[in-house]
């Protein structure tokens, strides 16, 4: 039996998007295995099997603290978690929030999910007070900086930073939420 979840804080399609906390670090090291495809282009390999925990659960950037942090889960109603989402709210300005992780289950990747996401994900945004989102997507990941140019990212500076052992060059991209 799985343990009551709080409420959800969204929907998109039958999935329910919830706060992750540290119980569901055996969820999130099952996520990780699945999606280590991701995982390995950001910090090379082998990956840690806590890394997803440690990215939606406890990882900050520099001056921020956990009550600004926002690990969210994409739960199928068996309670099966099929994606993550890490937001943190006013980094590195107030008002803009940042996207440090958004990776689906290669199964449901491709499938329009990701797209029909930002719709109320953009919306919670909002109503949480964000007025932009910030990210950083790695050169190796094609596929992700189109998915973010067609969500209407646009690119803001390149910068080289190091995870585990592998060193890349990100483009940092930003969008506004106003409408
Ligand atoms: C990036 C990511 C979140 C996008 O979510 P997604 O559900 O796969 O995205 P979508 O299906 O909405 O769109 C992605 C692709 O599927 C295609 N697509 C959209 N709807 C589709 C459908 N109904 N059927 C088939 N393909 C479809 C799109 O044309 C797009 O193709 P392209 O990127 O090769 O040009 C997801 O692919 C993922 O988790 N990737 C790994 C992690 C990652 O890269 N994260 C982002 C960078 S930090």
């Amino acid at each position: 039996m799985m343990a009551p979840r709080g409420e959800a804080l969204f929907e998109v399609e039958a999935y329910r998007v919830q706060r992750i906390s540290e119980e569901d670090a055996p969820l999130l090291r099952k996520l990780g295995e699945r999606c280590s495809d991701h995982l390995e282009l950001h910090y090379g390999s082998p990956v840690d099997p806590e890394q997803l925990v440690r990215d939606l659960v406890t990882d900050l950037p520099p001056g921020k603290s956990l009550a600004d942090k926002f690990g969210l889960g994409l739960f199928e109603s068996a309670g099966r978690l099929v994606g993550g989402i890490d937001v943190v709210r006013d980094y590195p300005e107030p008002g803009e929030w940042y996207l440090g992780l958004l990776v689906l289950d290669p199964r449901h990747r491709a499938q329009g999910l990701g797209t029909k996401l930002m719709v109320p994900l953009v919306h919670w945004l909002r109503g949480q007070g964000a007025r932009s989102l910030r990210l950083a997507v790695s050169e190796h990941n094609e596929a992700g900086r189109r998915f973010w140019t067609r969500q209407g990212f646009e690119p803001v500076k390149q910068v080289i930073a190091e995870f585990g052992n592998k060193q890349s060059v990100f483009h940092v991209m930003r969008r506004t939420l106003e409408e």
